[in-house]
């Protein structure tokens, strides 16, 4: 691997999106980038076994459409790691960090479960038939588990006090992750200034305000705990750049106190994205119903749902742009987002950051757009809605009842933010004083 090259860490890689956004990181980084420039994927998966066999799967693409001198431009890093086990993430960071990366240049936090024990097949069988486009979009009838938790964290016997819980799919889905580039940021930060490094958050088209509860931070009361952890997502993502969240995000960015530390040149920036619905196994299903879960997400499109992108690698659309685009490029999307409010210069000076979503029409072709956010709009600006929506008035792609921003949600929603990013920061930081302290003779 050359020092200059592009370095992404994609988390979860053995199948599904994951899969998808490593091989669609390869088609797209050939076919846009200089023939002297090279990319190393770091791809994540549970066991070594999963590694080589994801290895297989993206060589094999590699050979059957690139010539050899293509081959060489692209070099794969296969690493292990657990997200709901701290030490897990910690042992990847030190390899990592100790290997002959310079920096890092983008980490898509991909990995993730669902927890749902199954369907209200009453509730979901009447929706479907009644409006297969939105049913299938805003699966209200998915049944979730109420207050799984992770196997504990340290040995026992190691702490003073007894282990707190650590919920099962806020960590699987956010809090590993967030470790992850919190402990990965003295390569995150080795980006130049012009390039800065890029973390891609994985949310969902789904989640809206009332299923994240603040005083419940880990959703380990609600009945909705993978919703839950990516309305947080959304809150953290958006909010990253809010001057009320500065405090916070200056804390999870700093590399001081890290043993093993790069030159700082940069502080990354924070996106979100959603897939679309994508026929994965994030949801268990027995075989029949998987393909009738399949037809049914193909007719919802063909009904006319943007999001319903079915397939992983037309889903990774919007992780791999994030990935690969220039931050100017990025912006000048923003902008065209904000397209409604250009003469309100207050709106553009404060812009707000823009939830990405793969976007797809009947024909299967892919674009990158903004997905409306409940008290967020499409920007934060608290702009009507249809004034700048990329789907028109006909509202294709819009949750139904779904109603504009208003800017007081918009002060509640940074408002929200920036109390989840103090508490995220203080989660973090109480488990690495418990690690440390575990680790006292
Ligand atoms: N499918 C959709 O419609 C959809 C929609 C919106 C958002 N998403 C998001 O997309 C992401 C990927 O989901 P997917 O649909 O591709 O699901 P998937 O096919 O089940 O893949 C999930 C990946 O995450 C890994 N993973 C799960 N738990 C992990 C843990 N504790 N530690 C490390 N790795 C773990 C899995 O590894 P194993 O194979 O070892 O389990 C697998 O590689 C998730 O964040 C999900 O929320 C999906």
């Amino acid at each position: 691997m050359s020092s200059s090259a592009t370095n992404i860490l994609v988390t979860g890689a053995n199948g599904g999106l994951g899969l998808g956004i490593c091989l669609r990181l390869i088609d797209s980084f050939l076919e846009s980038r200089h023939a002297t420039e090279s990319l190393n994927i770091i791809y994540t998966t549970r066991s070594a076994r999963k590694g080589s066999d994801t290895l297989k799967t993206l060589q094999a693409h590699l050979r059957k459409h690139y010539s050899l001198s293509q081959h060489k431009r692209i070099t794969f890093q296969p690493e292990n790691v657990e997200l709901t086990d701290l030490l897990s993430i910690r042992e990847l960071v030190r390899k990592v960090n100790l290997s002959d990366l310079t920096k890092l240049d983008a980490i898509i936090c991909n990995a993730g479960i669902g927890g749902w024990i199954g369907l209200d097949w009453f509730a979901a069988i009447p929706a479907i038939l009644a409006d297969i486009r939105n049913a299938t979009v805003w699966p209200f009838y998915k049944l979730g588990t109420i207050g799984a938790v992770t196997k504990p964290q340290l040995p026992d016997g190691s702490l003073t006090q007894p282990e707190p819980p650590l919920g099962e799919i806020f960590c699987a889905n956010l809090f590993g992750h967030y470790m992850l580039v919190h402990w990965l940021m003295p390569l995150l930060r080795a980006c130049e200034s012009n390039t800065p490094g890029t973390i891609i958050w994985v949310s969902s088209v789904e989640p809206q305000n009332y299923h994240f509860k603040s005083d419940d931070l880990q959703g380990l009361q609600t009945d909705a705990p993978y919703e839950h952890g990516k309305r947080l997502t959304d809150l953290l993502a958006l909010t990253s750049n809010q001057p009320a969240t500065e405090k916070a995000t200056a804390s999870f960015t700093s590399t001081e106190g890290m043993k093993l530390q790069r030159h700082v040149r940069s502080v990354p920036t924070q996106y979100v994205y959603q897939p679309g619905i994508v026929v994965t196994s994030v949801i268990s299903l027995y075989w029949i119903i998987q393909q009738a879960y399949l037809l049914g997400i193909y007719l919802a499109r063909w009904a006319g749902s943007p999001w319903s992108t079915v397939k992983p690698y037309t889903a990774a659309h919007g992780a791999v742009w994030l990935a690969l685009a220039t931050e100017d490029e990025i912006r000048k999307a923003e902008i065209d987002a904000h397209a409604g409010e250009l003469t309100n210069a207050t709106a553009v000076a404060k812009r707000g950051r823009v939830k990405w979503g793969t976007a797809i029409n009947r024909a299967g072709t892919t674009t990158v757009r903004p997905t409306e956010v409940d008290h967020w709009g499409l920007t934060g600006s608290g702009a009507a809605f249809a004034s700048h929506w990329w789907g028109g008035k006909s509202g294709l792609g819009r949750k139904p009842g779904a109603v504009d921003a208003k800017p007081e949600d918009v002060k509640g929603f940074v408002a929200l933010g920036a109390q989840a990013w103090e508490d995220m920061e203080q989660l973090r930081k109480d488990w690495e004083r418990r690690i440390e302290e575990s680790e006292q003779p």
